[in-house]
């Protein structure tokens, strides 16, 4: 009898055990990049404080829990050899009640924030002086639109600070989920449909967000970058974006390179301004202004794009970029040119 009082003392106590675990887990110094601990807009922000508040609910739940456990088994239980007491549970109305409203109670605690963040969140309209930024997912990248200006640009998003941005999610095939930790909670990405999202970046910074909905192969190489800019870094990062692509001197490899992207199969997919009208893969007019490449899984240096160009199934499984048997100073010339297009 002894025995199974000591190991139901240990069940009791292992959810206790892996709430520490989890509060202490929380607790390191360092952020990683997708922490949603370390809130960085307003709308991220309420959904920690919801956290705090439903954990802190939870914690007082687990109080009573393991209280009544540890009653149950020292105080009230009945020792070897006692005769069994009449049972008086099911007569007494204080307890009756006290377990029927106290969960009542909290259920309410829980619900009442989470419908006024949820109403907080759902604006029928752009807020005033908002940045309107259209997402468009793709399988596996992001395209990012600024309605009012000629800019078109993927995987990483610019925004300025302390300024409502606005943003529209389409999708040009499958479910996809929109989800930059620091910056607010997920928002489905979902076809025939425009689902909208909100928020105010309050510190300046690179932000990490991935697609929250298997979408396929790829599904978890569809990552990007979220670039909150202070208002002036903003501006110089909009002007640059406006103008056209740099043209390359002649004579160099990036000129050589410029006119191997002409003549190729890149210009059916790839938009260049003014030199290619493609629409299926990521607009390239300042592709290196860009800090990463392929959906946001490789660096933007000379070295992973040439690794990118020379086998894009092998970095990202089923991506619709073909291998196109470029190689050699061929293939040093375009990746030059590209790498000039800031
Ligand atoms: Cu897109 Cu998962």
């Amino acid at each position: 009898m002894r025995a199974r009082f000591a190991r139901r003392k240990f069940s009791g106590l292992a959810p206790l055990g892996l709430a520490l675990t989890a509060v202490l887990a929380g607790c390191q110094k360092a952020n990683p990049p997708m922490d949603t601990l370390a809130p960085k807009s307003d709308f991220a922000n309420w959904i920690y404080g919801l956290f705090v508040e439903v954990t802190a609910w939870d914690l007082f739940i687990l109080l009573i829990v393991v209280v009544a456990f540890v009653l149950a088994v020292f105080v009230f239980s009945r020792r070897d050899g006692e005769a069994e007491a009449a049972s008086t549970v099911h007569t007494d109305m204080r307890l009756e009640l006290a377990w029927t409203l106290g969960p009542a109670f909290i259920l309410l605690m829980i619900s009442i924030p989470t419908i006024r963040t949820i109403f907080r969140e759902e604006l029928p309209a752009p807020p005033a002086n908002s940045l309107k930024v259209s997402v468009i997912a793709h399988q596996w990248w992001w395209e990012f639109r600024y309605p009012g200006t000629s800019i078109v640009t993927a995987n990483e998003l610019h925004i300025p600070e302390h300024r409502p941005i606005w943003v529209s999610l389409r999708t040009a095939d499958v479910i996809h989920s929109f989800w930059v930790p620091a910056l607010g909670g997920k928002r489905d990405v979902i076809p025939g449909q425009i689902n909208h999202l909100w928020f105010i970046a309050n510190t300046p910074g690179e932000y990490y967000g991935q697609c929250a909905e298997f979408c396929g192969d790829s599904h978890a190489n569809m990552r990007f970058r979220v670039f909150v800019d202070t208002p002036e870094q903003f501006a110089a990062w909009e002007k640059n974006q406006e103008a056209g692509p740099v043209q390359p001197a002649s004579g160099t490899a990036a000129a050589k390179g410029a006119a191997i992207f002409a003549n190729s199969p890149c210009t059916a997919c790839h938009t260049i301004t003014g030199v290619s009208k493609g629409y299926i893969g990521p607009n390239l007019t300042h592709i290196a202004t860009r800090t990463t490449i392929a959906g946001a899984i490789m660096k933007n240096d000379p070295k992973d794009l040439k690794a990118w160009i020379e086998n894009p199934d092998a970095l990202k499984p089923g991506a619709n970029m073909p291998t196109l048997g470029l190689r050699g100073p061929e293939l040093d010339n375009l990746v030059a040119y590209l790498e000039s297009l800031k």
